[in-house]
């Protein structure tokens, strides 16, 4: 099945093509075209993502990506296809992309893609219209089956993909599978006991991982986004010979739940700034430790009471914050000491920031399963649970 998966749920925009086969014993996908485009230089201006500006930057890049992404498959012919009145409504909120992709459609045949994947939640409402609207009309255009794809779930399955080059396999996974999702807005733990079936383990009562590495990089006045900056001075304070001996909360590790809690953490780390007045960059160093080491311990304390509460035979951590090497090492060591049985999965690094590739295959495995979304109805859900 080739499938053409749409992503722009948050500062990313990317398109892809993909040749899917197997099933839940085994899938391979060929990567036939691959375009994504970063925002994050646009939104490190304002520390954080702005979602009118993502919206705006979607709107403009998606169809020249779209184009990208069908030429590098092959799959851009040259004819013209038919944009009648009623679907062109579809983009009546769209004018640029509306204008893009009439001067698209004036150039290209209709390619042979089997399924169009579309990101439509969660995250930020504006900049996922922008994809959603555009699979809406492609799917009615083109006569294809539309699927709506959860981005969390393209995060969890995309830890399970071996990536080469341009290819993509995900062995069978033993079940029941418990992920750790940790991005920017979203901290949870979810058990797959059947193939795409889940239940919600534990998530956060207030902010999500991502969002307090991103606010205690502000407190430090680190670009956006934190996390990769935290984590590179908490590495440097690692290595050095002396260590301070900084330590900060830890939220809710011994209550007999899996929620977890980071704002408390985030407020101690900013008394401890406000207390510490100008920062020296080795304080900046023991403050992201500091900070990093209490945030490890939470995820792994939850999660290990997670394992215990599901039997989960396999652990996956996926989103943004699982590029993160120091929960990474833990993880892996502390696994293979207290639940030698239980098998990792770890996003490859390309995998881990958000992107089109995850949003096909868990398009592919939902297409396969039978499900499939209204072009007319599907809309876009920033809470998509
Ligand atoms: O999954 P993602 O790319 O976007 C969302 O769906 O939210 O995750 C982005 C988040 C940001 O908060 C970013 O600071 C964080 O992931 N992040 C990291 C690292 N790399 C990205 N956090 C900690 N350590 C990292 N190495
Ligand atoms: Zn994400």
């Amino acid at each position: 099945m080739k499938i053409l998966a749409i992503e722009t749920s948050c500062d990313e925009t990317a398109v892809v093509v993909l040749n899917a086969n197997g099933d839940m014993h085994g899938a391979t996908f060929d990567i036939l075209g691959n375009a994504l485009n970063s925002q994050i230089d646009i939104h490190r201006e304002y520390g954080g993502v702005f979602p009118a500006l993502a919206k705006r930057e979607h709107a403009k890049n998606l169809v020249p990506l779209l184009a990208d992404a069908l030429l590098e498959a092959g799959l851009l012919t040259p004819g013209v296809t038919a944009f009648p009145e009623d679907v062109r409504a579809l983009l009546e909120r769209e004018q640029e992309l509306a204008t893009a992709l009439a001067s698209l459609f004036s150039r290209i045949a209709m390619p042979e893609i089997d399924a169009i994947a579309v990101t439509h939640g969660p995250g930020l409402e504006p900049a996922l219209w922008v994809g959603v609207n555009l699979a809406r009309v492609l799917a009615t255009v083109w006569e294809k089956p539309l699927i709506g794809v959860n981005h969390m779930e393209g995060h969890l399955i995309s830890a399970l993909a071996e990536l080469t080059e341009k290819k993509m396999h995900i062995a069978e996974t033993p079940l029941p599978l418990l992920g750790l999702l940790i991005s920017g807005g979203h901290t949870e733990l979810v058990c797959m006991e059947e193939w795409l079936s889940y239940s919600l383990i534990g998530e956060t009562r207030d902010d999500a991982v991502g969002e307090a590495f991103d606010k205690v990089a502000r407190m430090m006045d680190l670009p956006y986004p934190g996390g990769p900056e935290v984590s590179n001075l908490a590495e440097r304070a690692r290595e050095r010979v002396s260590t301070s001996s900084l330590s900060f909360p830890r939220p809710m590790l011994h209550d007999p739940h899996c929620d977890f809690s980071f704002s408390g953490l985030k407020t101690a780390v900013l008394y401890h700034i406000k207390k510490t007045g100008v920062l020296r960059e080795i304080d900046k160093e023991d403050i992201a430790k500091a900070f990093e080491d209490s945030v490890t311990e939470v995820l792994w304390k939850k999660t290990a009471r997670a394992l215990g509460e599901t039997g989960a035979k396999t652990l996956v951590l996926g989103g943004g914050v699982s590029a993160n090497v120091h929960i990474k090492r833990v993880f892996t060591k502390l696994l293979l000491e207290e639940f030698p049985q239980v098998t990792l999965r770890l996003p490859q690094v390309l995998l881990t920031t958000d992107n089109a590739l995850m949003i096909g295959m868990a398009g592919y495995f939902r297409a396969r399963a039978g499900d499939s979304s209204d072009p007319a109805t599907l809309t876009a859900k920033g809470n998509l649970s």
